[in-house]
């Protein structure tokens, strides 16, 4: 089969999705009226495979969803397919998880330089999740507690102590819960000094709160977290699946990229979907070297995934971060971050009847609407103007907006443009 997009119609496509895969899915994309299906992709932009309605033409959509950065660098970077190619034509593949690895090691190093200070070693997974379960895992066995203190609001993926860190809606219809995990307001430093105890062996934050509405926590939180964390000998993970990697414009958001006078050391940074390039699947954990020496002192093979960390993966993932670590792709993340966070603001103060607020650091915006039902509206407003981006899951009146970085100043004003177009449609909406 040489053909690999659009073998079949999108019709036969959500028919057969519909058969075998998730029928609630496609009936809720049906719902928002229209059914997308990515087609053919390059850069900051995909097409659908089809318009919204049979025979018509594909739909044009500029990506800023990101799948929540996991398309950091666009669709089908040209530098990261070449290293993929070029990786398989020198004859790598997954590698052997029992053995040892030239690539795991050359992907250690370069995360242990990039890293904040002190944090020099390295666990790899495949997604966010296992990711997020390794860092409970471990802190659980470095502190010999079971307690873990997460945000209400705050989302560590769908895998079991991830899941267990989340809201209760996810739990609920798995029967998923775990003694010793609580959820405490983010941003609240007095509900954390409350809740850590001799108990608590972790408290998890994702630094800037996707799918909880990117929430900015006041300047100092995270630092006061980390006070909290060594007075009760608990452990500090940072989640920076979707906030690491340059998003803020700094490589790190607790290391700067939230406050830059604030430089927060986490004992944990967790990082998934960006580390793949939308290319090959990798997550990491990466922690302190004493936390090494506890987990695995009696069994190194106490922990292990048999296709996490890759030697393809870690391959493409060590391109990656040369490319997203260079000040000069950071500049221009910084950069393209003002001008699109002007710009929002401004669409803010021009339809204040329909947004609360526009917030955010670098490329990762959040626009809050004055309703769940309006934040809703504006999403599928804005889509239908050709801009990808969803209402935040655990918040569903603040629109998530994620440029990939790599957008330029003529993709930011086309990108606002057609936002604005998109919210005064919505507004004339609302006054018929
Ligand atoms: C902040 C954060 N952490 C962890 C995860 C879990 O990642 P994955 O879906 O790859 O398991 C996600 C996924 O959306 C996320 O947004």
């Amino acid at each position: 089969m040489k053909k690999f997009i659009g073998i079949y119609s999108q019709k036969k496509i959500l028919k057969l999705y519909s058969k075998h895969v998730n029928a609630p899915k496609v009936r809720t994309f049906k719902g928002f009226g229209f059914g997308v299906i990515p087609g053919e992709r390059e850069g900051i932009r995909f097409k659908t495979l089809e318009g919204t309605k049979p025979g018509e033409p594909p739909l044009e959509i500029i990506n800023c969803r990101s799948s929540g950065g996991v398309f950091n660098l666009g669709h089908h970077n040209p530098e990261i397919v070449q290293r993929l190619k070029d990786a398989l034509d020198a004859g790598l593949d997954l590698g052997d998880h029992m053995l040892l690895s030239e690539w795991r090691a050359l992907l250690g190093q370069k995360l242990a330089e990039l890293m904040p200070p002190g944090i020099t070693k390295t666990t790899f997974g495949v997604s966010g999740g296992e990711a997020i379960d390794t860092a409970i895992k471990f802190s659980f066995a470095y502190t010999k507690r079971n307690g873990c203190i997460s945000a209400i609001g705050g989302y560590h993926g769908h895998t079991g102590l991830a899941l267990a860190t989340g809201d209760k809606d996810f739990k609920k219809p798995f029967h998923w819960n775990p003694p010793g995990f609580k959820q405490v307001p983010f941003g609240d430093i007095e509900a954390i000094k409350n809740a850590v105890d001799e108990t608590t062996a972790c408290v998890i934050l994702e630094t800037i709160p996707a799918t909880g509405g990117v929430l900015i926590a006041p300047k100092g939180y995270f630092s006061a977290v980390r006070r909290v964390c060594d007075e009760n000998d608990s452990l500090m993970i940072i989640d920076e699946v979707q906030a690491g990697l340059g998003r803020t414009g700094e490589l790190w958001a607790i290391y700067g990229g939230l406050y830059p006078e604030e430089k927060v050391i986490p004992d944990f940074m967790v990082l998934g979907k960006g580390m793949s390039s939308g290319i090959y699947p990798l997550s990491t954990t990466s922690y302190k070297p004493e936390i090494e020496r506890t987990v695995f002192r009696e069994d190194p093979f106490i922990h292990i995934s048999t296709t996490g960390g890759s030697d393809l993966g870690c391959a493409v993932a060590y391109k990656m971060l040369e490319i997203q670590s260079n000040p000069k792709f950071l500049k221009n993340v910084k950069e393209m971050g003002k001008l699109f966070g002007n710009g929002l603001r401004e669409i803010a103060d021009a339809f204040p009847e329909l947004i609360k607020e526009a917030r955010g650091r670098g490329l990762m915006w959040g626009v809050e609407f004055h309703s769940e039902m309006l934040g809703q509206l504006a999403m599928i407003s804005i889509i239908n103007e050709g801009v990808l981006q969803n209402y935040c899951g655990n918040k569903t009146d603040t629109l998530i907006i994620m440029p990939p970085l790599i957008v330029q100043k003529e993709d930011i004003n086309e990108i606002l443009l057609r936002i604005r177009k998109a919210i005064k449609s919505l507004k004339d909406l609302q006054s018929k």
